[in-house]
């Protein structure tokens, strides 16, 4: 019986064919099912199999073990648990032989006059380095090192430098508060901290190292600080603490042998982004994470030898860690780090920075289109944008309205587009076409990854029918699946696996079609219920952004005597559009057409942007205390991005702005 836990509406036909590649790794359908069935069916000798691709001090004879008990309370897995291998190796020593002078990063700094190419052998020096550095402060293998750092080449460095001793580091986003820092640095114990004077973006200076400071009498256990100078601009140093980045680096030794590790030795820390609730550690291990990262960025951007390749994010996120610096490096790939934001100096920026560099392959956020959508098709217009041969996106749903303007503005129609889907628990891509391989339908994210098994539940747990919508989950453990939360198994077990029994639950909704596609529905507590029809926020998100003068749309519940909840929409509208009684008419029928006539908007509030959490994501749950008209319950907004725009929103609430159907 269909349960209608999370009802889909959105009816999107449009079929793209996959284009011809010679060189592709996975060139059809068949190569794909041969290989996706064999991943399931055997995954020891699939997995050992492919990682023969990674080079180990020690070669793993097992590959996956686990035991998923709800029952029992027991959650465990590991992958190659006999292997050995080093993750910095992985990524610069073997490639020394052939690709020494090869550029690894490409860096672009937020001034375009600020660039530098960094070739392997180079890379593999300053990380020696700074391995060394590290020693000199007395860090040791399973040490914790804060990453507190801009976008800039020295934060990789330090990344890689920690996973070559076998410290475990933890990046912190450069643009999260001086208590969010030191929650983190607690959280997981931290000894030493890296950081810079500054930060720089988007015309924007940040002061980090002010920030640190107000963030270390909280954070008692770092004994020390490298602090990087990144520009002029004095800072406070604390002797007996703080120490110059550049003072250590000029003396240290340009070699250093990389420590062997256990493949379930811990790599890295990741706090997740808590657009709901506490942040959590997630915690991430060698081998398994590092064959994932690889393995996915090879195949699924399908990276050959002269691919310049930029992925938009920062490495404060899982999917800077993943691909822009471990994925991409230990594919021997050039990538391009990035320490701009899309709009400055102005709306053409990526495109700018596509035709300079040459970029072959593009992976950003549906928030990054939607901003470029919103100031038109002038900007990539002025830019010689024909090196692109493949374009991806991460981070949210992507409405097929935003996905069509990505295929045929900027990939011309003729490159591929792959919805990527998957979290920092994940560890790497879960859900995503292969670009020689599938059919692109826009707004899905097409088929599994290698060993992944997804299965769609209802609340009672019994499994969804096809194009029924339910609840993402998955059924067996992958490579580069989370191993647990730092320092609290039993959250990463009530978190993960107390929802269903014996599954890891995403906390996504997720539909799939006939063919056996994936269609994302937004968090499965982002749900309107109307009368009893559970509706995905996002579904009537993307059909607003239909509405060519909306940029962007967030949807949320409001209280309602009649039907129990009720639409409340805040929308953004394009640059060339102001808010009129029409466009609100046309946008309820717009809803009512696509969605049907359960989806009538109780209200409409328009607003110059919406509230978001430091890595794109709408808080939702501030929408919905201001739709609520409950400023007293707002809880902690330090990780927006805009705290201030809460107020403007509001403002406008209290003063009736909204309009009220
Ligand atoms: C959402 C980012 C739909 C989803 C890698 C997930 C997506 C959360 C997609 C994880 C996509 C990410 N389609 N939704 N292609 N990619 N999401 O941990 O809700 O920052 O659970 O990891 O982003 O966000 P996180």
């Amino acid at each position: 019986m269909k349960s209608d836990y999370v009802e889909h509406h959105l009816q999107e036909k449009r079929h793209f064919p996959p284009p011809y590649s010679e060189t592709a790794y996975i060139r059809n359908q068949k190569q794909y099912e041969e290989m996706y069935s064999r991943s399931l069916s055997d995954p020891d000798e699939f997995w050992l199999e492919m990682s023969n691709s990674l080079e180990w001090i020690r070669e793993p004879e097992v590959a996956g073990k686990f035991l998923w008990s709800t029952e029992k309370n027991e959650i465990k897995h590991t992958w190659f648990e006999d292997g050995v291998l080093n993750v910095s190796a992985n990524c610069l020593d073997r490639h020394l032989e052939h690709r020494s002078r090869q550029a690894a990063i490409v860096w672009q700094g937020d001034e375009d006059k600020n660039w530098q190419i960094i070739d392997y052998e180079t890379l593999h020096k300053e990380v020696c380095r700074f391995a060394n550095v590290l020693k000199t402060f007395n860090i040791k293998k399973g040490d914790r090192v804060c990453l507190y750092m801009p976008m800039v080449p020295e934060l990789a460095i330090a990344m890689l430098a920690c996973a070559r001793i076998g410290a475990i580091h933890s990046v912190v986003f450069g643009g999260f508060s001086a208590e969010s820092l030191s929650h983190r640095i607690e959280d997981s114990g931290c000894k030493l901290l890296v950081t810079a004077n500054e930060g720089i973006r988007g015309g924007k200076k940040i002061p980090l190292k002010q920030i640190v400071d107000a963030a270390l009498p909280a954070s008692p256990s770092i004994e020390s600080v490298i602090v990087l100078r990144r520009t002029v601009e004095p800072c406070s140093m604390k002797s007996g603490r703080d120490y110059w980045y550049h003072e250590y680096m000029d003396k240290a030794a340009t070699e250093c042998e990389p420590e062997p590790m256990e493949a379930e030795d811990p790599l890295f820390i990741l706090y997740t982004s808590g657009s709901t609730g506490k942040p959590k550690g997630v915690v991430h291990t060698q081998a398994g994470y590092l064959l994932h990262a690889s393995l996915s960025h090879r195949t699924i951007f399908d990276i050959q030898k002269d691919d310049i390749y930029w992925c938009t994010a920062d490495l404060g996120w899982v999917t800077g860690h993943s691909y822009v610096v471990y994925g991409p490096l230990a594919n021997g790939t050039t990538t391009l780090m990035f320490e701009g934001i899309p709009t400055y100096p102005d709306p053409g920026r990526c495109w700018q920075v596509v035709e300079k560099h040459r970029v072959t392959k593009f992976y950003t956020a549906p928030t990054a289109i939607r901003t470029l959508i919103s100031h038109g098709e002038s900007w990539p217009k002025k830019y010689d944008t024909s090196s692109l041969k493949l374009l991806g996106t991460v981070g949210e749903p992507i409405n097929p309205e935003t996905w069509m303007w990505y295929y045929e503005v900027i990939g011309k129609g003729k490159t591929p587009v792959v919805d990527t889907w998957w979290q920092t628990e994940t560890g790497g891509i879960l859900i995503s076409p292969m670009p020689y391989c599938h059919t692109l339908k826009p707004g899905s994210a097409i088929k599994p990854f290698f060993g992944v098994e997804p299965i769609i539940l209802r609340e009672d747990g019994t499994e969804c029918d096809i194009d029924e919508g339910g609840s993402l989950c998955i059924k067996k453990p992958w490579p580069g699946m989370m191993r647990t939360t730092w320092g609290n198994h039993q959250a990463f077990i009530d978190t993960y696996f107390s929802t269903y029994k014996d599954v890891y639950f995403t906390g996504d909704g997720a539909r799939k079609d006939e063919e056996g596609d994936y269609w994302l529905l937004g968090r499965i507590d982002d749900v309107v219920n109307i009368s009893g029809h559970r509706l995905g926020t996002a579904e009537i998100e993307s059909a607003l952004v239909e509405h060519e003068a909306v940029a962007e749309a967030a949807v949320v519940p409001v209280p309602d005597e009649v039907k129990g909840q009720g639409l409340y929409a805040f929308v953004t509208l394009v640059d060339t559009a102001e808010s009129s009684h029409e466009i609100t008419i046309e946008l309820i029928m717009l809803l009512k057409r696509e969605i049907g006539p359960i989806a009538d908007m109780k209200y409409i509030q328009y607003t110059p942007r919406l509230p978001k959490t430091r890595s794109g994501k709408i808080m939702r749950r501030v929408l919905r205390k201001i739709a609520e008209n409950d400023l007293e319950n707002i809880g902690d907004i330090s990780t927006l991005a805009e705290p201030e725009l809460v107020k403007t929103l509001y403002q406008q609430r209290k003063n009736n702005e909204p309009i009220l159907r």
